[in-house]
C-alpha cells in the first residue's frame, strides 16, 4: 500500500518551501514506517535547500525528528510497531572496514530506505540526511529507528537526532573534552550551544561561547558556559587567550564552518590541544594556513560528523541524563510551529531569535 501524505519539499535551488502531497510505500525489507510526532528545522535542512548539500533536487527536507513506528518489513527485528523511536542518520552497516575496525561511528556504509517516496507524478525525492521527517509519515531504513522511553518529550529528544548530538558529541567524542579542560565553542547556534552542554557535562571548567549575536550568548550562559564572547566586538583568538592564562583553549570547537571561524579555532587553542569543525562548510569555501604553524602547534585538528555518535549507545544514554534534570533538552526548544511555518523558521534563524524550532505532526 502507498501512503499518501503532506509533506515540505523543495523543488529547486533556492525556491521556497512547498507543503506537497507525497507517496510513501509501505516497508519492504530492512525498512520501516514511522508516524511523526516532531521535527526539529537544523541549519543544514536550510543548506539542502541553498543547494550547498548537493543538487538532487527535489528535496523532502526534515531530519531531527522523533516518531511512532506504524509498520516494519518482513525480516525487521530491531523495532516494531507502536514503538517510540528518534531518527538518525548512521545505521550502521556492521561489514564495512570502519565497522570491522570496532569504530563503527565511522561507518562508511551506513544504510538508508531503499524505496523511494516520490511526488504524486513519480517524481522521486531526496529525503534530507536520507530521513526527510518534515511529513506525516517517513520511510526510513530500520536501523535508522532508535527506540526511546515513550515518557519523554518528543520535541525535546527528537533534537538528539542531529544538531544537539551533534554538538553535544563533538565536545565529548570527537573533542574527547576532560574534567577540568578549558574549551571555547566558536557560533552558539543550535548545535554550538549543544557543544556547550557537552563540554559541561564532561567537566569543562571554563567553557567559552563565542558568537556574533549577543542572544545567543545569554543562552549559551543558561546551557553551562562560564564566559563569553561577542566575536563582532572583539578578537576572539586574544579573547580566549586572556580567558586561558594567556594560553588558549585545550579544546576549540567551529560551531560556524567558515574558513574566518576556523582560523580562530586553530588559533585560540593551546599548544597541543584540539580544533573540532562540526559547522558544515560551502563547497567554494577554502582554508589557507602556514604549513609551519600546523606543523609546530601540535595537537590535533578534527572534523566532527554527528558527533561520531552511536546512536543505539548515546541517545538513550543522553535521554537519561536529560530525565534526571542533568542535561537541559527543554531549553533547546524555543518555539513549537506547524509544518507550514518552516520558511518563517528559516528567517528566526537568520535573525537569532531562536534555538529550534520544532514542528509538531
Ligand atoms: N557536523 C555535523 O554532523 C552537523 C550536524 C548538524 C548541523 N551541522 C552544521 O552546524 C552548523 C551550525 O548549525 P546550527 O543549526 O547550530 O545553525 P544556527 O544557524 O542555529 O547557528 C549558527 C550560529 O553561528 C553564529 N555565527 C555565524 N557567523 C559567525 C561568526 N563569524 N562568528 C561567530 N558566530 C557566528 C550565528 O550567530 C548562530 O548563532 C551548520 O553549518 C550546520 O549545517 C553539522
Ligand atoms: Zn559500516
Ligand atoms: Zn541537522
Amino acid at each position: 500500500m502507498v501512503h499518501k501524505v503532506k509533506g515540505a519539499v523543495v523543488r529547486s535551488k533556492g525556491a521556497p518551501v512547498t507543503l506537497e502531497t507525497i507517496l510513501v510505500p509501505d516497508p519492504g525489507p530492512g525498512e520501516a514506517l514511522v508516524d511523526l510526532l516532531t521535527c526539529g528545522v537544523c541549519h543544514t535542512d536550510l543548506h539542502y535547500k541553498q543547494g550547498a548539500i548537493n543538487d538532487d533536487f527535489p528535496f523532502l527536507l526534515g531530519h531531527e525528528a522523533t516518531g511512532v513506528v506504524s509498520a516494519v518489513g518482513p525480516d525487521v527485528t530491531e523495532v516494531a510497531p507502536g514503538d517510540r523511536v528518534v531518527l538518525n542518520w548512521r545505521a550502521v552497516c556492521g561489514e564495512c572496514r570502519a565497522c570491522a575496525k570496532g569504530q563503527p561511528q565511522y561507518c562508511f556504509n551506513t544504510h538508508n530506505a531503499t524505496q523511494k517516496m516520490t511526488l504524486e507524478d513519480g517524481t522521486e525525492l531526496t529525503a534530507a540526511l536520507g530521513i526527510g521527517a518534515f511529513a506525516e509519515k517517513t520511510l526510513v531504513a530500520a536501523g535508522q529507528c532508535t527506540k526511546v522511553e515513550p515518557e519523554a518529550d518528543p520535541a525535546a529528544v527528537g533534537l538528539l537526532g542531529c544538531g544537539v548530538m551533534a554538538g553535544i558529541g563533538a565536545a565529548i567524542n570527537t573533542g574527547n573534552v576532560r574534567r577540568g579542560d578549558s574549551v571555547a565553542v566558536i557560533g552558539c547556534g543550535g548545535v554550538g550551544v549543544a557543544a556547550v552542554a557537552g563540554a559541561a557535562l564532561a567537566g569543562a571548567t571554563t567553557v567559552i561561547a563565542v558568537d556574533i549575536d549577543p542572544k545567543k550568548l545569554e543562552r549559551a550562559k543558561d546551557l553551562g558556559a562560564t564566559h563569553t564572547v561577542d566575536s563582532s566586538a572583539a578578537d576572539p583568538v586574544e579573547a580566549i587567550r586572556e580567558l586561558t592564562g594567556g594560553f588558549g583553549a585545550d579544546v576549540v570547537i567551529d560551531a560556524v564552518g567558515r574558513p574566518e571561524t576556523y582560523k580562530q579555532a586553530f588559533y585560540a587553542r593551546d599548544l597541543a590541544g584540539t580544533v573540532v569543525l562540526v559547522g558544515v562548510p560551502s563547497p567554494e569555501m577554502t582554508l589557507e594556513l602556514p604549513l609551519l604553524d600546523v606543523f609546530g602547534r601540535g595537537g590535533s585538528l578534527k572534523s566532527s560528523w554527528y558527533g561520531d555518535c552511536l546512536p543505539s549507545r548515546d541517545f538513550p544514554m543522553l535521554i537519561d541524563l536529560y530525565q534526571q534534570g542533568k542535561l537541559d533538552l527543554d531549553a533547546f526548544v524555543t518555539e513549537r510551529i506547524t509544518i507550514d511555518q518552516i520558511e518563517e523558521a528559516f528567517d528566526k534563524m537568520h535573525s537569532g531569535s531562536v534555538l529550534r524550532s520544532v514542528v509538531e505532526l
